[in-house]
């Protein structure tokens, strides 16, 4: 079963889904399949139905938040075109450690537009939450840091197996589907975490604005020099592991190289940098 058009739609905070993206379209491309990745940020809806109207099946993928799908990715799911005949969907999530369903608790919703999951699958990237959260915490946040080559073999074999129309799905034993018990609370503190992460050192901050830019949901204003958070965060990381005077500061603490590094964790290649992945297309929020 070898399929001509797959458009694979992500969004990526720090580069993890968007280089597991890239990946699994080199894979597919071996196959003689083909494959085209798009960033959520970079379409518009009309560029997403021409997409899926054309495709053989399409892939979605992002990263996982609490055993959930980031905000952007949840209304970008909810806005998907309703189809009259079943289209195959690809769900990949990339995790630091366990999302449990992560990649299949979004069934429900999708296949009610007329998509069929076939293929649900995890990938276990580096940790992007460099945050100091006490000693506690970090010691068990810097645990997680697979490295990205080592997801290739789970790459390719997913290639395999949607080439040869055999189905994959992880996350649906009882034990793994334990995903909701970190999405329900993630869910219920999620509006709290919006509202009050992060704060802005005035006297590291040069004004350059790369956080303002570089947000995917437009929730940063420059004003007066410094940037404004609004309330619509969606918790990706973005400003603080890429801003280049490291001002920013979550839960009032800054980054701490102490536990992480020089920096905080910039994507799975020095190549990477979040500016390839906006293009601020036209959206509903
Ligand atoms: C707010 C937030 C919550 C996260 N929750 C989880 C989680 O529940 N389980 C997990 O394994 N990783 C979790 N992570 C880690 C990311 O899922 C992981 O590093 C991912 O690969 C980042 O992808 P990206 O670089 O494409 O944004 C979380 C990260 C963030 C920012």
């Amino acid at each position: 079963m070898i399929q001509k058009n797959i458009p694979i739609f992500f969004f990526s905070g720090t580069g993890n889904t968007w280089w597991v993206a890239k990946h699994l379209a080199g894979a597919l491309s071996k196959h003689n399949s083909e494959a085209s990745i798009h960033s959520i940020e970079q379409v518009t809806p009309q560029q997403v139905g021409d997409l899926i109207d054309q495709s053989d099946l399409i892939g979605l993928g992002y990263p996982i938040y609490g055993s959930d799908a980031p905000l952007i990715m949840q209304e970008f799911i909810a806005g998907l075109p309703k189809q009259g005949e079943t289209k195959p969907m690809l769900v990949f999530v990339t995790q630091a450690a366990w999302s449990g369903d992560g990649a299949y608790f979004i069934r429900p919703e999708v296949e009610a537009n007329g998509y069929q999951v076939r293929w649900a699958v995890h990938f276990t990237m580096p940790n992007n939450i460099n945050v100091d959260l006490g000693w506690v915490l970090n010691a068990f946040l810097r645990l997680f840091r697979a490295k990205p080559s080592n997801t290739l073999p789970r790459i390719e074999k997913l290639a395999r197996k949607m080439v040869e129309g055999h189905d994959w799905i992880m996350g649906q034993s009882p034990c793994f589907s334990l995903g909701w018990v970190q999405r329900v609370p993630f869910r219920k503190g999620i509006e709290t975490l919006q509202q009050g992460t992060y704060q802005v050192d005035s006297e590291k901050c040069n004004a350059c604005g790369r956080c303002e830019r570089i947000c995917p949901v437009g929730n940063i204003s420059m004003v007066d020099g410094l940037p404004r958070y609004d309330s619509h965060c969606i918790l990706c990381l973005r400003c603080f592991n890429y801003c280049p005077q490291l001002a920013i500061e979550a839960f009032g603490k800054p980054f701490n190289p102490d536990w992480f590094g020089e920096k905080p964790y910039q994507g799975p290649e020095p190549e990477f940098s979040p500016e390839q992945l906006i293009n601020k297309a036209p959206r509903s929020f």
